[in-house]
């Protein structure tokens, strides 16, 4: 019988267990440990920024990168309306308001040139996230910050280890953001992290991941903060992915280039870029768009689900979410791009353990349904 093929599988191995079993050995299993700052080091370097702020989730970093630029109520930060919730509801709960732009029809990310019309006199910000696989066409977005003086928030949670103009995503923003959730090229089990090069801003991320406590009047608050602190043993687990980070990235793009080999004569689907004049592909995920005269993402999602292959829509525009429609903040509410992604859009198998074989089962039985 055929073995379930599952959306994702972490690939955790023997360098992991034995920095678990130190911070075990050791008794430094919370926040206090040293793999957080060692951790925070290494990858910040990494991507070439001189602060790294360690936090619980790629939600939490992005709450810390709203609260760190003290964007509130009055203000404006410019987004994709194809994304993660995590985007809009940083930015809503701060009490500012998301305004949010359609996404490119072949790269999938917010489409550049609709941006400036968006800008008003109330814009402080845009936020850049990269989205399945290919960057955010970021020098364009750079200079038309420069010209209104935005920030930039860059969302490289899917794009840990991948380049734009051979510069590392996650070295672009004021602030920039990673995930390390067990679907992402570095994972810690939940985790996250902001980066930044401003030494206010790093400060200000610390002391809001850690409820503002006061260094030298510690249960005297001034301000309001969250417990977002990242664990001695989440750390231990992302310095041992951290070494193996460049190997992940050549496995994902390994994972894409196959599913290109075995999808590339079927019509009715269209695969995704393999590169742009910026940047090339490591397929985060392996999205694909299935022709509406075929059928929608949801029936081959099900369908596919029968057959023991875990799949996942894409994103649900932010225009249309239930929460946020109530809410009534969105001037427009019609994005035909993305919402033709989530109509059409899911992602295949595409975890670190996944092997040549199951790909080829995986490509198989969805030319089958189709
Ligand atoms: C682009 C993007 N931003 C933020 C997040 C949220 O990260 P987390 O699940 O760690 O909270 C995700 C999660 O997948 C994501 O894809």
């Amino acid at each position: 019988m055929d073995k379930f093929i599952p959306v994702n599988e972490p690939l955790i191995g023997k360098r992991e267990k034995e920095l678990i079993n130190e911070c075990l050995d050791t008794g430094w299993i919370s926040s206090e440990g040293p793999f957080v700052e060692k951790f925070e080091h290494s990858l910040s370097k990494n991507v070439n920024r001189k602060y790294g702020i360690a936090c619980s989730s790629g939600t939490a970093a992005l709450d810390l990168a709203i609260a760190s630029l003290a964007i509130g109520p009055e203000d404006e930060v410019i987004m994709p309306a194809f994304t993660i919730i995590s985007c809009a509801s940083a930015v809503i709960k701060s009490g500012a308001k998301p305004v949010l732009i359609d996404a490119n029809e072949r790269t999938w990310n917010m489409n550049i040139d609709h941006v400036e019309a968006a800008i008003t006199s109330k814009t402080v910000a845009i936020m850049a996230v990269h989205i399945y696989g290919l960057p955010v066409d970021m020098d364009p977005l750079i200079e038309i910050a420069n010209k209104y003086g935005l920030y930039i928030i860059e969302d490289a949670a899917e794009l840990i280890g991948a380049k734009y103009k051979d510069k590392p995503c996650g070295s672009f923003g004021h602030v920039s953001t990673f995930s390390f959730y067990p679907n992402k090229q570095i994972t810690t089990g939940e985790g996250g992290m902001v980066l930044t090069d401003d030494l206010e801003i790093s400060k200000r991320c610390k002391s809001l991941r850690n409820l503002c406590f006061q260094e030298d009047n510690r249960f005297v608050h001034n301000e309001l903060g969250w417990n977002y602190r990242m664990t001695n043993l989440q750390a231990a687990l992302g310095i041992a992915q951290l070494e193996k980070l460049d190997s992940t990235v050549k496995k994902k793009m390994k994972i894409g280039e196959l599913y290109n080999k075995y999808l590339a004569e079927v019509n009715q689907i269209e695969l995704p870029l393999i590169e742009t004049e910026f940047a090339k592909n490591i397929y985060w995920v392996f999205g694909i768009l299935i022709n509406p005269k075929i059928d929608t993402a949801k029936n081959i999602i099900s369908k596919l689900k029968k057959l023991k292959i875990g799949t996942r829509p894409f994103f649900y525009p932010m225009h249309k979410q239930p929460v946020l429609k109530k809410m009534n903040i969105f001037k427009k509410n019609y994005f035909p791009v993305s919402e033709r992604l989530y109509e059409q859009g899911l992602y295949l198998p595409s975890g670190l353990t996944l092997k040549e074989e199951e790909i080829k089962i995986v490509s198989q039985k969805l030319k089958m349904i189709i």
